[in-house]
């Protein structure tokens, strides 16, 4: 079924505002805006149920418990993964990644051992790699990025070897929009003994995100960027690897036994959450989650992808324009750039017209390196998003042509 944007609208706060002011925000791949019902219950946490969790046995501190634990099955139950032991919370997509680079690979990789990720990276599925190959020894390789903005799978493919130990891959480029035939490169990592980390970052707040299909053995992502608050991701892992990697931070919760010179650690998952934890955050995600399964992932992700469609036409249609990324294979992302017009300039100029796009090379200098830009502007669109505001982003931009056209 088709949403109602305008209705979905209603529920989200902030839009209140911005609607009476006239402004469109197209950079949800940045951060989402957050219905009421996460606010509320992120509130109501506080206001009501606020104590540490997995501490005290006190009542109040046992319904903290009990809710952050609450959470934690809504996640996996959102991404239908087989166990809440393989749901750790972290801070973001970042933590997770870097969880798994150190608390895995830096244990476990040797000189020799080779990673494999793409050029279309963003820097928090890159940089960890490098530290972890700068401390083991491992070797980092690169699938280039065609013209198109097509990952050469051929080249995949040759790189694909036994001695890859682990292929890293965006599910969905955050610069470039491109989604990866992920099924297939996860399916051919395998056949080569290799593990697969997905970065669902920007996939997951679009498409139903289910682990066991999908058959990855680490999964990030983060609430804020799927209606949920800022400062809460999810690392997946699969139960037998989170078993045997080490933690990333060590003290309070995640021990076993503590002696004076070494220690156990706590089962899972909370051997990997030292410290005390984001539980209102944890609420309030499942809150987020609550409500996209309301909507639909399946609706919510035609609808995201109708919208990517028509800006990419849109766009293309205006001379000057040029647009980054596969015409199909795309998601709801969309980077361009209007003739020599630096993107900081177009994006301010946007903005007066009120319309709030991101700018810059968006955390991938390696994509901007191989594109020969200095950076794009880029307009991501949501569930709140309608025709409309791809209306009001092209126009804008005609607008701007006139505007910048005794420099172009
Ligand atoms: N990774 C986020 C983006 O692409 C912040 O904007």
């Amino acid at each position: 079924m088709a949403l109602e944007v305008d209705k979905i609208r209603r529920d989200f706060p902030l839009f209140q505002q911005a609607d009476k002011e006239g402004w469109v925000y197209l950079d949800s791949a940045a951060t989402s805006q957050k219905p009421r019902s996460v606010l509320a219950a992120m509130n109501q946490f506080y206001e009501q149920e606020n104590a540490n969790a997995h501490r005290s046995s006190y009542a109040l501190a046992e319904r903290a418990t009990l809710r952050y634990e609450a959470a934690r099955e809504r996640v996996r139950r959102f991404i239908n993964a087989a166990a809440t032991e393989e749901i750790i919370f972290t801070r973001n997509t970042t933590e997770s990644i870097n969880l798994a680079a150190f608390g895995w690979a830096g244990k476990f990789l040797r000189p020799g051992d080779e990673i494999l990720i793409s050029e279309m990276e963003h820097h928090s599925n890159l940089v960890p790699w490098q530290r972890v190959c700068q401390s083991t020894g491992a070797q980092l390789k690169f699938v280039e990025f065609d013209e198109q903005g097509r990952l050469v799978m051929k080249q995949f493919h040759q790189l694909l070897g036994p001695r890859t130990r682990l292929v890293a891959v965006a599910h969905m480029s955050n610069s470039l929009g491109t989604i990866h035939p992920m099924e297939a490169m996860i399916a051919a990592a395998h056949r080569a003994g290799s593990l697969v980390l997905i970065d669902a970052a920007q996939s997951a707040p679009h498409a139903r995100l289910d682990v066991q299909a999908l058959d990855a053995d680490f999964i990030a992502f983060s609430a804020h960027k799927m209606l949920g608050p800022l400062g809460i991701g999810v690392l997946y892992g699969r139960r037998s690897l989170l078993e045997e990697m080490d933690p990333l931070l060590f003290g309070g919760n995640m021990i076993g036994r503590v002696e004076h010179l070494k220690t156990t650690w706590n089962d899972l998952p909370w051997k990997l959450e030292a410290g005390t934890q984001n539980l209102a955050g944890a609420v309030g995600l499942a809150a987020a989650l609550d409500y996209l399964d309301e909507l639909g992932m399946e609706a919510i992700e035609a609808h995201d992808r109708m919208l990517g469609q028509m800006a990419i036409q849109q766009l293309c249609a205006i001379p000057g324009i040029r647009v980054y990324g596969p015409p199909d294979a795309h998601g709801p992302v969309v980077s361009f750039n209007l003739e020599n017009i630096h993107p900081h300039d177009l994006a301010t100029f946007l903005d007066q017209e009120r319309v709030a796009v991101r700018s810059g090379h968006h955390c991938c200098q390696l994509v901007m390196k191989r594109l020969r830009v200095a950076a794009t502007a880029r307009a991501s669109f949501y569930l709140y998003n309608d025709e409309e505001d791809v209306r009001r982003l092209a126009a804008a931009l005609y607008q701007a042509k006139d505007y910048f056209k005794k420099w172009l």
